[in-house]
């Protein structure tokens, strides 16, 4: 009798153990899932730039305006659907901009730049924030500047005419291959990733 009580005590001890367990790691995984998609559709996103920009470089014929406009726009253009389907914000942003939608926007977000200008091997780094009163993790991801920008990003006076029209306050000019661009961020509220997780494993 006392041996069998023994055993429905040790068994339960063992379910609510095997529970708590499970649990924590429910928990645990709630940020690194969300933020390892969140990874990876960044970097779908630069080789989108990266392989749109490539097209223009060494290209025969001299791009048209059309083609031209065609690089960063739809980056910005697939930023704003990732941010809808997922619940998150995503943007670049950057010291010298060229679409004053993309100045930085937080203090958080000047000292990541600053620290990305300071470290050329800092690639990416996420770090817990509360933007627009929620709280989450913010991550950011370095944008560095490619032989096939200059033809937008180069010299003043080379810009295409399309920039020079449209931009009137474009400070993205006057860049190097390898200087820091600017970067990407994502934020991912914490409630989002909760939902997110819970629609997982439905
Ligand atoms: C064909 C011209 C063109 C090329 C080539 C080009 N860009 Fe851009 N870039 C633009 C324009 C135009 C914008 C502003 C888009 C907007 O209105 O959001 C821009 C904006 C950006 C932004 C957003 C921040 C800002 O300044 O507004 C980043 C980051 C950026 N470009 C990086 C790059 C990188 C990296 C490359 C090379 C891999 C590149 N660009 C090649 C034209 C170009």
């Amino acid at each position: 009798m006392l041996k069998s009580l023994y055993q429905v005590l040790i068994g339960a001890a063992m379910i609510s153990g095997l529970f708590l367990w499970n649990s924590s790691i429910a928990n645990a995984q709630t940020e690194p899932t969300q933020l390892a998609k969140a990874v990876q559709e960044i970097e779908y996103l630069d080789a989108l730039r990266s392989g749109l920009a490539s097209t223009l470089e060494g290209a025969a014929e001299e791009p048209t305006s059309q083609t031209m406009k065609e690089v960063c726009k739809p980056v910005g253009m697939k930023a704003k659907q990732l941010s809808q389907e997922n619940g998150w914000q995503v943007k670049q942003i950057s010291n010298q901009y060229r679409n004053p939608a993309h100045a930085p926007d937080t203090p958080q977000s000047k000292g990541v730049l600053a620290r990305f200008e300071q470290n050329p091997a800092l690639i990416g780094l996420w770090q817990r924030e509360t933007l627009n009163r929620q709280n989450g993790v913010r991550y950011y991801r370095r944008i560095n500047v490619e032989a096939s920008c200059l033809a937008c990003h180069g010299a003043r006076d080379s810009r295409p005419q399309f920039v020079k029209e449209n931009y009137p306050q474009d400070l993205a000019y006057n860049f190097k291959v390898g200087d820091l661009r600017g970067m990407y961020t994502v934020f991912i509220p914490d409630v989002q990733a909760a939902l997110q997780e819970a629609a997982n494993r439905q």
